[in-house]
């Protein structure tokens, strides 16, 4: 079974894919791990992120290992393991770059599909994982939520890694985000294909609880009787 999560920064979509992942018992796969890893290797060559053959060439030459299972995806690059390095905001800062780049895009597409064909199941997190990645997946999910309460998520997350910033700084970067990765998942919400989810007023055990329920519907209930996030048919 392929599950997509695609949504907004701060969304809480890593966390709420990685429980998913956990209560179904199928593999988590975390997309931005891998472009967070290509621009965690620009930053310590010091590249201008602006030149766009030199992005190319790392991630050409890289070796990414990705390791999914059910509560975790890990990442190396180049033997090295940086799944906890990826997620500083000196790292999210510079990914934008990474993310834009269609070659790179091109790339990572590939690997992430041939990762499903591996795993055969999944739950794929990312911004076009439903639109692009996996077009036939068996559920796909976009999650969304208020800017504010996104900005205080995120905060809370650096926070808890040990950063130091304001939230005038994460709001900054979450809107910045909001405008190149909506073009990702916008196509979703026009053809009608996900199920979206407000998650601004719902704790995470709510929102893993409601996937939870959405994908059994799903399995059960044949096509063209599928509910959509209200459980209406
Ligand atoms: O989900 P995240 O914050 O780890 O994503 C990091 C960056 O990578 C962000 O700029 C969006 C981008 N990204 C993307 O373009 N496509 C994906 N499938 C996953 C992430």
């Amino acid at each position: 079974m392929i599950i997509t999560i695609d949504g907004s920064a701060g969304s809480g979509k890593s966390t709420v894919a990685r429980k998913l992942a956990a209560r179904l018992g199928i593999a988590y796969l975390d997309t931005g791990a891998m472009y967070r890893a290509i621009a965690w290797v620009g930053l310590q060559q010091g590249i201008d992120f602006e030149d766009s053959a030199a992005l190319l060439e790392i991630a050409r030459r890289i070796t990414l290992e990705v390791d999914c299972g059910p509560t975790h995806t890990r990442i190396r690059a180049d033997g090295q393991d940086v799944s906890e390095a990826v997620r500083s905001l000196a790292v999210s800062e510079v990914t934008p770059y990474v993310a834009r780049h269609a070659g790179i895009r091109a790339l990572l597409v590939e690997r992430q599909r041939a990762l499903g064909r591996r795993l055969g199941s999944l739950v794929a997190e990312g911004r076009d994982q439903g639109s692009v990645v996996f077009t036939d997946a068996d559920v796909k999910f976009v999650l969304d939520a208020d800017p504010k309460v996104r900005a205080q998520r995120r905060l809370a997350d650096l926070t808890a890694d040990g950063e130091s910033v304001k939230i005038a700084e994460v709001m900054e970067n979450l809107i910045r985000r909001d405008q190149d990765d909506c073009v990702q998942w916008a196509p979703l919400l026009k053809s009608g294909e996900a199920i979206v989810l407000d998650t601004s007023h719902m704790e995470l055990a709510e929102v893993v609880d409601r996937l939870v329920e959405l994908v059994s519907d799903r399995v059960r209930a044949p096509a063209g009787l599928r509910p959509d996030a209200d459980g209406n048919a």
